[in-house]
């Protein structure tokens, strides 16, 4: 299996370079314990999902690695500094992006982000080109001059991207980005974000949806209940990954009847778009293939049925039954 670390996330130390890493944090309000022992790892050029159901110290966590709250306890660096220590060295290295964006709605996109390019002491001949990189990085130049409670949700996420980035930060905490976004927001995001890791960022994104982040991620911390359960390299899992695979072939009733014959169990109900089966990997799902072919089954579709954030949670939870 991946890297995991269980909940002994790995110590921080400055090794950890541009990224982020975390062991031992913990944060309460009043006898609310809201981060209880949370570690992670966010590597420079990687997305970082983390995730976990509502209330389990997610949104805490992030506000702690972006220096709004202060922590009870815990070793932390971001972008090589202590958030505790050093938190302007810390603020001016990272883009913070909450889980609902500030009421600027008067503002117009354009002026929000001149304004947050102020805030930051960019030279005042920047503050305009600076607007006009990231309205075009987010695809936001046509809605540039209309004030910001025209924009919809998705639209209003993407100026909250724009404004985490104006200072040009190599670490990004996004809280419940993806939230509310429509399949179509959600893929330009995930285009955006991927590109933004492909620089040589560090971003860490929240989401209490699994499925918001498949396809956006390297890697997974899952949280609950304030602490850190699990932590997945998530490209190193794909390949031997146990998880659902669909097969499809133009004839479902000798595909099931051969899959019985070589001794492999199908999960689900088999319908129109095919027949589940639980594989260990790609090896196997590869060896499966050419067995069913080589018995005369014409296989038209054999593809990984859940995402490798997915499986990995099902496996996760599986273990913990
Ligand atoms: N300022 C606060 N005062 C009291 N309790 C809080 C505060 N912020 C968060 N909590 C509590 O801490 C827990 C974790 O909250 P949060 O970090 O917002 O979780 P998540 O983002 O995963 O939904 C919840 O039980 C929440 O009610
Ligand atoms: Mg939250």
């Amino acid at each position: 299996m991946g890297e995991t670390a269980v909940p002994a996330a790995p110590e921080a130390s400055p090794a950890a370079g541009e990224g982020i890493s975390a062991a031992h944090v913990r944060r309460t309000f009043g006898n609310v314990v809201a981060v209880d022992d949370m570690g992670l790892t966010a590597p420079a050029g990687q997305v970082t999902a983390l995730v976990g159901p509502n209330g389990s110290g997610k949104t805490t966590l992030l506000l702690v690695l972006a220096t709004l709250l202060v922590p009870d306890a815990g070793e932390i660096r971001v972008a090589g500094h202590d958030p505790v220590r050093e938190p302007r060295e810390v603020r001016s290295r990272i883009g913070w992006m909450p889980d609902a964006f500030g009421t600027y709605d008067t503002l117009t996109p354009r002026e929000v982000l001149q304004f947050v390019a102020a805030a930051y002491r960019l030279p005042r001949d920047r503050h305009a080109a600076r607007a006009r990189e990231l309205l075009a990085l987010v695809h936001l130049e046509d809605l540039a001059d209309r004030p910001v409670h025209v924009l919809s949700r998705g639209q209003k996420q993407r100026l909250g991207l724009a404004r985490a980035l104006v200072h040009d930060p190599g670490v990004l905490l996004l809280d419940e980005p993806a939230a509310g976004l429509d399949p179509r927001s959600r893929i330009e995001l995930r285009g955006i974000l991927r590109d933004l890791a492909a620089d040589g960022r560090a971003l860490l994104v929240s989401s209490h949806v699994l499925a918001e982040l498949e396809e956006i991620a390297d890697r997974a911390v899952f949280v609950d209940g304030g602490r850190t359960v699990d932590e997945h390299d998530l490209t190193e899992l794909r390949p031997t990954q146990r998880r659902p695979w669909r097969l499809r072939s133009l004839d479902q009733e000798s595909l099931l009847s051969r899959l019985d014959g070589l001794g492999v169990t199908v999960t689900g109900q088999p319908g129109p778009a095919g027949v589940d089966v639980m594989l260990a990997g790609d090896e196997e799902a590869a060896d499966l293939v050419a067995a069913l072919v080589r018995d005369g089954v014409r296989v038209v579709e054999c593809a990984p049925a859940a995402g490798t954030l997915e499986a990995a949670y099902l496996e996760m939870t599986e273990g913990r039954r």
